[in-house]
């Protein structure tokens, strides 16, 4: 089939390529002549794992293209995927709605045929409702428009894998149409035997919204535990693993640490919270405030040990950062609780220095007046204290022995609960992870 996807961020960029990987013929489209000219040529403009041999392999089979045009993009295809963001407003919680909104009208205008224009973006519940109407207004007459809503529940950092292989399909659709058009696109991934559900449009957005914020309420839930655990010498992790072995409350999503950022789950569940309240709902989901809230004192958490381990005053303190990227695999810092920490111990006169396997050029162009490193062996040179909060693979196979020679104080900050505490401690290093008791 032709599609087009349109926006060709994160999410676009590695819808389009997954389609051509389905088999489809697929146009990038994006408003951004830089951005195309890069995928054009090849280059991502993030890191994702495996996407970039998506990209090499469908520009070389000539199933990947991309166009700044609009009018190309309605002549191309019958289907065409909206997939830009859907960022936090300034000064409020709530979606900002002026790249879908303006997705609408930049094709609406060009399509003659019966296209179908499918949403993939985070939305507040009611957009898709709102936005069918603008199509059906902005849309030739007859011209036979129609609009559906199917959710993206991609990770970074298994962004092929989600998309290729994703654990359920969601598809908002109010014809058979349109449902008979999206079966064919995901024709490969059905025939995997994912299960499949159909919905109205406002029941497929919420579905999408309501899973970040179980997501972010179970981060939140363990990290809450972890503060009691700190009032009372109990152990975050093995109380995790503990209550995990239920099957009704599920293993994953319970490492308590320095919490959730990204540029998803932090300002979806404001959004979703700001909605309801709109709606005239907002009691439902005042506990995502709560969830926000408890988020954010991890970070305090951190800055607060921190202080405490340079004697209560951290300036002029060397501070060690592992870790700028808001997990691992990704080279994605917007929210960033390392950076967060890293920033405030900055502004408290520490002399801090960072280091992260693939965000080093995003984190130093947003924040240059923090020290980089090449290394994190660069990173700890006369180090008072370190702090892992970025849980890489390289950080786990570090070897504490060989980094005791190089700080000034062995003192390390597990912010993730992903290092081994014995070998640390074996190194001779005082080793505080959140949530469990200080061992040295
Ligand atoms: C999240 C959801 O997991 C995806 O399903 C969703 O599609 C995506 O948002 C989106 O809306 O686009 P993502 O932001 O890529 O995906 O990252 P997650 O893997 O969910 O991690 C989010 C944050 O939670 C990270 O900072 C991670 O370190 C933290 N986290 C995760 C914890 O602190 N503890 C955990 O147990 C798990």
């Amino acid at each position: 089939m032709r599609l087009t996807v349109i926006g060709t961020g994160y999410l676009g960029a590695t819808h389009a390529a997954c389609m051509a990987e389905l088999g489809h013929d697929v146009l990038g489209v994006d408003i951004d002549p830089d951005k195309i000219a890069s995928l054009r040529s090849g280059r991502l403009p993030f890191y994702e794992p495996g996407l970039q041999e998506l990209l090499d392999r469908h520009i070389a089979t000539g199933r990947l293209r991309f166009t700044t045009s609009y009018e190309e993009a309605a002549a191309f295809a019958r289907v065409h995927f909206s997939c830009v963001g859907t960022p936090q407003s300034r000064g409020s919680d709530a979606a900002d709605l002026t790249y879908v909104d303006a997705v609408i009208d930049a094709l609406a205008p060009h399509l003659t045929g019966p296209a179908l224009v499918v949403g993939k973006s985070t939305v507040p519940v009611g957009t898709a409702d709102r936005l069918a109407a603008r199509l059906a207004a902005l849309a030739p007459a007859g011209a036979g428009a129609e609009l559906a809503w199917n959710p993206e529940f991609l990770r970074e950092g298994f962004a092929v894998r989600d998309t290729l292989r994703p654990d359920r399909l969601v598809l908002g659709v109010r014809s058979d149409r349109a449902e008979a058009l999206l079966r064919e696109v995901y024709a490969p991934v059905l025939a995997t035997g994912i299960p499949l559900i159909t919905a109205d449009f406002p029941t497929a957005e919420l579905v999408k919204t309501a899973a970040n914020a179980f997501l972010a309420t179970k981060i939140s839930f363990i990290n809450a535990m972890a503060e009691v655990c700190e009032a009372t010498g109990a152990d975050v992790s093995v109380l995790a693993t503990a209550i995990g072995h239920d099957e009704r409350i599920g293993a994953r999503f319970l490492r308590a640490g320095v919490g959730f950022g990204g540029g998803c789950l932090p300002k979806d569940i404001r959004a979703f919270a700001a909605r309801a309240e709109e709606l005239g709902t907002g009691r439902s989901l005042a506990f995502l405030k709560e969830v926000d809230a408890v988020n954010l004192r991890r970070r305090d958490r951190v800055v607060d040990l921190t202080r405490r381990l340079c004697a209560g005053d951290p300036a002029g303190a060397r501070v060690a950062v592992l870790g700028a990227a808001f997990k691992p695999d990704s080279d994605d810092i917007r929210d960033s609780p390392a950076l967060d920490i890293a920033v405030r111990l900055h502004l408290d006169g520490a002399d801090v220095t960072v280091y992260d396997p693939q965000a080093m050029d995003n984190a130093r162009k947003t924040h240059p007046l923090l020290g980089y490193a090449l290394s994190a062996e660069e990173a700890v040179v006369d180090a008072d204290v370190v702090l892992h909060l970025t849980e890489w693979r390289e950080f786990r196979d570090l070897d504490p022995a060989a980094l005791a020679s190089r700080v000034r104080a062995r003192r390390i900050v597990d912010g993730r609960g992903a290092l081994d505490a014995d070998r640390w401690m074996a190194a001779g290093w005082d080793f505080h992870a959140l949530g469990r008791p200080a061992r040295s």
